[in-house]
């Protein structure tokens, strides 16, 4: 299967968004050109709700439950068949083990059966590639991965090779919001619900702390912050006998303050470093994940990039939260580039993108985090 153009499908279900994609990927002299022909995501929102948090076991049915049914909407809303689909691509790693088998499990029955390829891709690649997948960017950028289970500073090499600069040495953004918005009850994911209620709030009113933020390296660390946002919450409703909703509107825009601080600092900090390393007159810099999708965030981050003479960059919303189209994306380039293996098919629980560098969450049984 070499032709000019491919339809590809797309497969998500590391977490507990069950997604399907149908992808026109070209190819000819002068490059490559991808075009997203649909993007389905099925949330699992309602169903870990109560949990404030993704559960497990919950999420594996529930992805075994919706794969053919979110895969059905993609073809149609594509306006393809089944049998058009040339190629497909699947997220095997890192994520929970359970979601993982159930959309590998998924792919490897539909490959079989239609006789097509499968590829096995890294979910954090392809956070990290989705900004090539809308913007026509150069090798090598700077990228900023936060989501629910990850934050990372990460140099794009090119499609599989990634130098990470530093990380979160403890909790992912992404499950901070969520779990403040937990204390706070906000609903579930909390990302946009504090941002919501961070835009009527007073971000000074509290001084909440910025870890790590005056070490000179680009490591990262939310979970004190987490602690004394949840103390805060405690210690007013306490004294007041509740929450009133200024409170809410003023922990939100405290809280998202210190994240914008640190995220400010340390980006600042993996210019200079990408710039020692490669000395471009003006480089790239991207954010990527789910926590990209934060409005506030962005502007901030932009600033930051321009005094440092990089080009800012994100993608639409629907591309920083968890899809398939960048599934789609990033398994076509690496089928095409013949940059693929039949062990990528293996569900990997940790999948670090750079294993020349040393773990930052040390070993657990399974071999290294991240
Ligand atoms: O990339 P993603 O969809 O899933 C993971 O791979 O983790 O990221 C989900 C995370 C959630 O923790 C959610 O609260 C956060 O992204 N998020 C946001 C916003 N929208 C989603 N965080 C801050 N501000 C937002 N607007
Ligand atoms: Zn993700």
């Amino acid at each position: 299967m070499k032709k000019n153009s491919s339809l590809v499908l797309g497969v998500e279900s590391s977490c507990d968004d069950t997604a399907a994609s149908i992808l026109r990927y070209t190819r000819n002299n002068t490059g490559d050109h991808s075009e997203i022909l649909s993007s389905i995501v099925m949330n699992q929102n309602n169903l870990h709700q109560n949990f404030r948090g993704v559960v497990p076991e919950i999420a594996a049915r529930a992805h075994s439950e919706r794969l053919d049914t979110c895969t059905e909407i993609a073809l149609t809303e594509a306006g393809i068949m089944i049998d058009d689909v040339d190629l497909i691509s699947v997220t095997s790693g890192p994520g929970l083990i359970g979601g993982l088998l159930s959309g590998i499990m998924f792919a490897k029955g539909l490959a079989h059966g239609l006789g097509v390829p499968l590829v096995g891709v890294n979910h954090l690649a392809a956070h990290c590639l989705s900004v090539k997948m809308v913007h026509s960017i150069d090798f090598p950028y700077l990228t900023l991965l936060a989501s629910g289970g990850h934050c990372q500073f990460l140099i794009v090499e090119d499609i599989g090779i990634f130098s990470r600069l530093g990380g979160t040495i403890d909790d992912a953004p992404g499950e901070c919001f969520d779990k403040i918005a937990g204390f706070l009850g906000l609903g579930y994911p909390g990302g946009p619900h504090i941002e919501n209620h961070a835009r009527n709030g007073d971000g000074n009113r509290f001084s909440f702390p910025k870890p790590m933020i005056e070490r000179k390296n680009c490591n990262l660390s939310f979970s004190g912050i987490k602690t004394a946002v949840k103390r805060k919450t405690e210690e007013i409703i306490e004294k007041k006998g509740g929450l009133f909703s200024s409170d809410i509107n003023d922990i939100c825009a405290s809280f998202q303050k210190s994240v914008l601080e640190v995220f400010k600092k340390k980006s600042t900090l993996a210019m200079e470093i990408f710039d020692k390393k490669y000395g471009f007159p003006v480089s790239n810099y991207a954010i990527v994940g789910g926590v990209a999708a934060n409005k506030e965030i962005n502007s901030v981050l932009k600033q930051t990039a321009s005094e440092k003479n990089f080009n800012f960059w994100s993608v639409p919303l629907e591309f920083c939260t968890d899809n398939a189209a960048m599934i789609a994306y990033l398994g076509s380039k690496k089928f095409f580039s013949g940059d693929y293996k039949e062990e990528d098919l293996i569900p990997k629980p940790r999948w670090p993108l750079d294993l020349k560098s040393k773990p930052i969450l040390g070993f657990g049984k399974r071999g290294v985090k991240a």
